[in-house]
């Protein structure tokens, strides 16, 4: 295991009128995540008219074309800067609101009807086209060419496993911290009491992480809190206090497919990607599938994942600063915390964290 760095020079301190500052540091670099894919939106939310996200700061419409396959474009038309997710989709083609003017998938302007010939298009009149794929009922677009496959998680695929989706969860801060936070073992005891952890249980027991290429591994065997009456959602009946048995791939920079089980024939899936959708915001998104409870109404995991996600919101958003710094220095790691410098060591290496550039 990594030896975690034991000094704190905190990227965050405190102003002269008692106010948070942020030093410059080593962050996630928007430029470098470009070249990744990010999810945008929940599949079943993409329907029959376009619609607006966010990714990296920059705009997107998603919309369906008529073989029912996502397509991506820039949300900023080209002649006068309307939103094109303010139109609607005729046939291939993606309409602007304010003129009419009609866009293909790949970003060309099509027609512009105040034209004797609409089809007399300037090479000019085009808007800048995306990857995207649907998958594990997401939508997921790249903003350039994707370095790495999307992760297999073949049990979400498996018609015999029930799949539930939850969220997305908007937060105020980055997709880094997100991630961090849904995969840091010191805090369940304390913001989830009697739903992920059991106080009189805080120790984190050993574990190690493995980083292969853009992948980390890591199994842990943890206390967790008994099943309570409002979420009966673990299948944790075993003998005495309950444990979980955790394995985890954290694909960079920001998905996660964990594994539980207890011990027996039930399994679980947790599969977890945040949206960065700009350098100090994301929206996390879960699918859960389950080998058990097949019947169990989907509002009882949902209800249960608000709950768990709300808990969480309130601490993360409170952190400092809101992304996640990527020197080592800049926060106080222990040998529990080991997923986080490896986290940060990973993003690092892998060139997806960086100093700002000067000015
Ligand atoms: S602004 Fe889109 S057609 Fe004029
Ligand atoms: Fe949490």
């Amino acid at each position: 295991m990594d030896t975690a760095a034991e000094s704190a020079h905190p990227a965050a301190a405190s102003g002269p009128a008692g106010q948070r500052v942020t030093r410059p540091g080593v962050f996630a670099d928007t430029r470098a995540l470009r070249a990744c894919w990010h999810p945008v939106g929940f599949s079943a939310d993409l329907a029959d008219g376009p619609r607006h996200c966010d990714l990296l700061g920059e705009a997107l419409v998603l919309w369906r074309g008529p073989d029912g396959r996502p397509r991506v474009l820039s949300d900023l038309c080209v002649h006068r800067g309307t939103a094109l997710s303010l139109g609607w989709i005729s046939g291939e083609e993606l309409v602007c609101a304010y003129h009419g003017w009609r866009y293909a998938a790949d970003g060309r302007c099509v027609a512009i009807p105040q034209l004797a010939d609409p089809g007399r298009v300037p090479a000019k009149a085009r808007v800048a086209a995306y990857r995207a794929e649907e998958r594990y009922g997401l939508i997921w677009v790249a903003l350039d060419e994707p370095r790495w496959p999307l992760p297999e998680v073949p049990e979400l695929e498996d018609g015999d496993w029930a799949v539930v989706s939850a969220g997305p969860y908007r937060w105020q801060c980055d997709a880094a911290r997100q991630v961090e936070n849904f995969t840091d073992f010191g805090h369940f005891p304390w913001v989830h009491p009697g739903l992920l952890g059991d106080p009189a249980r805080p120790v984190v027991p050993r574990y190690e992480v493995r980083t292969a290429g853009h992948v980390l591994r890591y199994s842990i065997v943890r206390p967790e809190a008994a099943n309570s009456d409002d979420f009966p959602v673990f299948g944790n009946e075993q003998d005495g206090p309950p444990q979980r048995h955790s394995r985890y791939e954290l694909h960079l920079p920001y998905t996660i497919a964990l594994r539980l089980g207890w011990g027996g024939e039930r399994g679980m899936v947790y599969f977890f990607a945040s949206q960065p959708i700009a350098a100090d915001r994301c929206a996390g998104y879960v699918v859960i599938g389950r080998n058990y409870n097949l019947g169990q109404r989907a509002e009882v995991i949902q209800e249960f994942e608000d709950t768990i996600f709300g808990q969480d919101q309130v601490v993360v958003e409170s952190q400092r600063p809101e992304r996640v710094p990527f020197d080592l220095a800049a926060e106080l790691h222990l040998k529990f915390d080991a997923v986080a410098v490896a986290y940060r060591k990973a993003m690092r290496s892998a060139g997806l964290a960086a100093d700002p550039p000067p000015g």
